[in-house]
């Protein structure tokens, strides 16, 4: 893993990690993890890319929040990171709430993004029972902490084979959980209960896109990611077998195959 950088933006630290030359690929992370979920890609995908990955304010190594936020800060955030570190245009890759945060960048800052991966993630808001099911989770935390969610999110994320094989990764993801604030568990959960519906921008994305998703995704499953990729003007979609919702720690050689495929257009 690179050495990771903190830098301050709009008087806040984020911390990074960058790697490799080429154009820049900027990954953002789900909820309610951090940029180490990115480490079988940051070295991997170097070879094709110039790899940025970032925490979003709250989590994993960046200052920590009183949770007052909503998605356009995250998205704001990403950008001004990007304009602090030199770069005007960028592939942008988000997993699931990092895919929430690069269409409300794209929508923000349209010139700036030349690409996009769009992995197990939705454009569309939530149902009216999985905004219930989140201010369920904003009661649950702010009473008994984030020890409930460490349990439940790591289970419900990967799929069966990732949960009976690799119990060291469903640790990993119990110990980043444990490891977040619980101010910033609740600001994100809010922040993605009242995220804007995007579903309208999708036929006006005129970059390259890539879909991605886990076959096993129960969390936002394949018929999700169908019709997002149908509503894209000559989006790709990927679907990475065997995985579960976090796709890109479930089964890497797959995921990391499709985008470096995808990241050969913008190699000159
Ligand atoms: C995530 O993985 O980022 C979350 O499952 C997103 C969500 O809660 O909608």
């Amino acid at each position: 893993m690179e050495t990771d950088m903190l830098t301050s933006v709009k008087g806040m630290e984020f911390n990074y990690v960058a790697h490799g030359v080429g154009p820049t690929l900027v990954l953002i992370h789900a909820f309610p993890l951090n940029l180490r979920m990115w480490e079988p890609q940051i070295k991997a995908l170097s070879d094709v890319c110039h790899v940025v990955a970032m925490d979003l304010r709250g989590f994993g190594a960046s200052q920590t929040t009183d949770g007052d936020f909503i998605l356009e800060d995250l998205a704001r955030d990403v950008q001004q990171l990007m304009y602090k570190l030199g770069h005007q245009r960028i592939i942008l890759g988000g997993l699931s709430m990092g895919g929430y945060v690069a269409l409300q960048f794209l929508k923000l800052f349209p010139d700036q993004v030349r690409g996009l991966i769009l992995a197990d993630t939705r454009a569309w808001p939530d149902t009216p029972e999985g905004r219930e099911k989140r201010f369920a989770m904003i009661d649950e935390v702010n009473a008994r902490g984030v020890r409930g969610l460490a349990q439940s999110f790591p289970q419900n994320a990967v799929s069966q084979v990732t949960a009976g094989g690799r119990p060291e990764l469903v640790d990993r993801l119990k110990t980043w959980i444990l490891d977040t604030e619980p101010a910033t568990i609740v600001g994100a959960q809010r922040a993605m209960a009242n995220r804007p519906d995007f579903t309208d921008l999708l036929p006006h994305i005129k970059v390259p896109t890539l879909v991605m998703v886990g076959e096993e995704d129960a969390i936002t499953p394949p018929a999700e990611a169908e019709r997002m990729a149908q509503l894209i003007h000559g989006a790709q979609l990927a679907k990475v077998p065997g995985a579960g919702h976090l796709s890109n720690l479930e089964n890497p050689e797959a995921f990391n195959q499709a985008v470096k495929a995808f990241m050969h257009q913008f190699v000159s």
